[in-house]
């Protein structure tokens, strides 16, 4: 539970500023990084039709400047997947939301917030494996690999940082499903999440 969470609530920017330890990626670093990656996508996928494929919810916001930046033609898709800790360590991902364009034949590009143990990631790449793109590519704005679970051979294509292995939010990433609207990524206070 948050602690402040009536503050989160009831107030805007300003007091979410607070819960903040350290902003990691200013919002200039962030919108130069995705012109950058946009910039580079478009030059490789040019004349391809690309489907950019966004796993909800986190990847929103970095899905939509992303796309308004890529200056090719292109489509656009979701898909969205839960993870059930169930009994076992590793837990279990399922799908809530398939795409719904046909990606048989087509270069396909999954868009990701964070690249951190590599479960989710890895799910989402065999599934799409499965209705055989003609090419399947992983972008992810942040990566942590310090995190990376053994065993997980999935490795992105494209990265926006590598930061260390603290737990961020904003820019679509979310701590109890706040801090998603933040412009900037920050390392949270910890005493934000404890208890
Ligand atoms: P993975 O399956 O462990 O790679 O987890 C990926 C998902 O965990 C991301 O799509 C995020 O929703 C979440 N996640 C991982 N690290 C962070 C973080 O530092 N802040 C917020 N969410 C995170
Ligand atoms: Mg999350």
């Amino acid at each position: 539970m948050l602690k402040n969470k009536k503050k989160v609530e009831g107030t805007a920017h300003m007091s979410m500023r607070d819960d903040i330890k350290e902003i990691l990626l200013t919002e200039e670093q962030i919108q130069a990084k995705v012109k950058e990656l946009a910039a580079q996508i478009s030059r490789e996928y040019e004349g391809k039709n690309p489907v950019f494929v966004g796993v909800l919810k986190g990847v929103v916001i970095f899905f939509a400047d992303m796309v308004r930046n890529v200056d090719i033609p292109c489509e656009i898709d979701f898909m969205s997947t839960s993870s059930y800790s169930g009994t076992t360590s590793t837990g279990r991902t399922e799908i809530r939301k398939d795409v719904s364009v046909d990606i048989t034949g087509r270069h396909v590009v999954i868009l990701e917030d964070i690249f951190d143990t590599g479960t989710s990631l890895t799910f989402t790449v065999n599934h799409l494996l499965n209705k055989k793109p003609a090419s399947l590519k992983v972008c992810t704005f942040l990566d942590k690999p310090e995190r990376r679970r053994p065993g997980v051979t999935v490795v992105p294509d494209y990265v926006g940082y590598t930061i260390p292995n603290e737990f961020v939010v904003g820019y679509g990433l979310d701590f109890d499903e706040h801090y998603r609207n933040l412009p900037y990524i920050g390392v949270l206070k910890p005493e934000m999440y404890a208890k």
